[in-house]
């Protein structure tokens, strides 16, 4: 109760600081009844059936063509095989309706739907039972990957929503240099490993909110180069985590906030991950991240060690802060459930970390690392010269007030990778107590 009188006092302060992260109007600029009211180009006319024995990827390349300087491509309620994959381009004023299922037969590598070089641009599906099934675990079984599911390149002014991704046989969903853009009422299913993605970003001016996703790799993440991005109310159900990076040369990532942020079951609550490399990462903040039973919690790492040294003195990180977060993490005293690991030839500064309660599932203890780092917060330095120091480590063996409400049904394992994946229904919450931001359409 007093969590939930909470969230929506939090609620409240951050819908307006949110519209303030962006920098300007998202979304597509006309509605899915305007186009619709121009065109309507169901893939069933243009060579597409029904069945999953059929390649619809011939039939959605025609209804895109015909309805791409206005109107809707419509792929009705049923089930369509997709064995070919298509690159779409160009489109003004167009929206793809999914109320059916896609399921991947072919086998090829890439991404089964590239969308570029479009705008106003809504990709959604009027009932929220749209989907892609994947079959990603032919390819995992035989310890192998296939393409990946959805790619948007720069597209300008868009959406994308109320659909489910699942069991991609690679990452699920990237947004690749795309402008004034929306993502929610999203849910992705992967499997149990590294290398399927939820979703990856990068771009100006995107609000990313209401998504769940399960796998074992990035949830939702931005990459370089990314600027006023806004993520708001995400569920990683058993997931890699949310994370920035990883980083390299030339990195140039400023104004991304994350809020709400739900995590249970992850190797991490948010990592900002380099390894050597030059730019720097500035102006974000996190705030409401919940969780438990992850590895790490808050991992600033500018020597993650999955990734080989890139050239330059290191990626500078600076004016950040991460507020209110609470839970448990799986082991505080092996993994620290903060660390601040900045690189030498680039110490962090004007780091804050405030009202951080999180506390350990095992052992009595947790720890704080902090490396090159200076800020406010627990074990950041407060001095005013930024030089290197070696790493500091703090014992603390009571923490307070770190109870969540847990979400109602938490995935309780990871899903295999020999087996089919279930497609779910997108869900109507993606964070404790609060509902999605936008209505689930269906
Ligand atoms: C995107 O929408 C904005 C209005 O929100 C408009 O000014 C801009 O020209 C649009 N961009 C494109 C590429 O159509
Ligand atoms: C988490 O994932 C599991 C497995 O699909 C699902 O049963 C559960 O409902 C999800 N949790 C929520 C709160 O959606």
């Amino acid at each position: 109760m007093r969590f939930n009188i909470f969230s929506a006092v939090t609620a409240i302060l951050f819908s307006s600081l949110a519209s303030a992260q962006l920098s300007g109007k998202v979304g597509p600029t006309t509605s899915t009844a305007s186009k619709a009211a121009k065109k309507v180009c169901n893939i069933l006319n243009y060579g597409g059936v029904a069945s999953k024995n059929t390649d619809n990827g011939p039939a959605i390349a025609s209804a895109w063509a015909a309805c791409k300087s206005g109107g809707e491509v419509y792929i009705p309620a049923g089930d369509y095989g997709m064995a070919t994959w298509v690159t779409i381009t160009g489109g003004t004023g167009v929206s793809i309706n999914l109320d059916g299922i896609i399921y991947r037969t072919g086998t090829a590598g890439g991404h089964m739907i590239i969308v570029e070089h479009t705008t106003d641009f809504e990709f959604y599906s009027s009932t929220s039972n749209g989907a892609v099934q994947g079959y990603g675990y032919v390819f995992h079984a035989a310890g192998t990957y296939g393409p990946r599911i959805v790619r948007l390149v720069s597209v300008t002014n868009f959406s994308f929503h109320d659909l489910a991704l699942v069991d991609s046989p690679a990452f699920h969903l990237i947004l690749d240099t795309c402008t004034n853009g929306e993502v929610y009422n999203t849910i992705i299913r992967g499997g149990n490993e590294g290398g399927l993605d939820g979703i990856d970003v990068w771009g100006t001016n995107i609000w990313i909110h209401d998504v769940e996703v399960t796998n074992k790799d990035e949830c939702v993440t931005v990459k370089n180069p990314s600027s006023y991005i806004l993520i708001e109310s995400i569920y990683c159900n058993w997931s890699g985590g949310c994370a920035i990076g990883s980083l390299g040369a030339g990195t140039d990532i400023h104004h991304i906030e994350y809020n709400n942020v739900y995590t249970q079951n992850s190797n991490q609550m948010l990592m900002i991950k380099s390894n050597g490399g030059s730019g720097s990462v500035y102006s974000c903040s996190f705030n409401n991240f919940i969780g438990h039973s992850n590895a790490y919690t808050l991992d600033v790492n500018g020597y993650w060690s999955s990734i080989s040294p890139n050239p330059g003195n290191g990626v500078l990180f600076y004016d950040m802060t991460f507020n209110n977060w609470k839970g448990t993490c799986s082991d505080g005293a092996t993994r620290a459930p903060i660390q601040f690991l900045c690189p030498s030839g680039a110490p962090c500064y004007g780091m804050s970390a405030a009202n951080f309660n999180v506390w350990t599932e095992a052992s009595t203890e947790v720890l704080y690392k902090c490396e090159n780092a200076y800020g406010s917060g627990p074990c950041l330095s407060s001095g005013a010269s930024h030089t290197a120091y070696a790493i500091q480590t703090k014992t603390v063996t009571a923490v307070t007030g770190y109870s969540i409400t847990t979400m109602a049904a938490d995935l309780k394992a990871g899903f295999g990778l020999s087996t089919s994946i279930p497609i779910p229904a997108v869900p109507t919450s993606f964070y404790p107590g609060l509902a999605p931001i936008s209505a689930k359409l269906g």
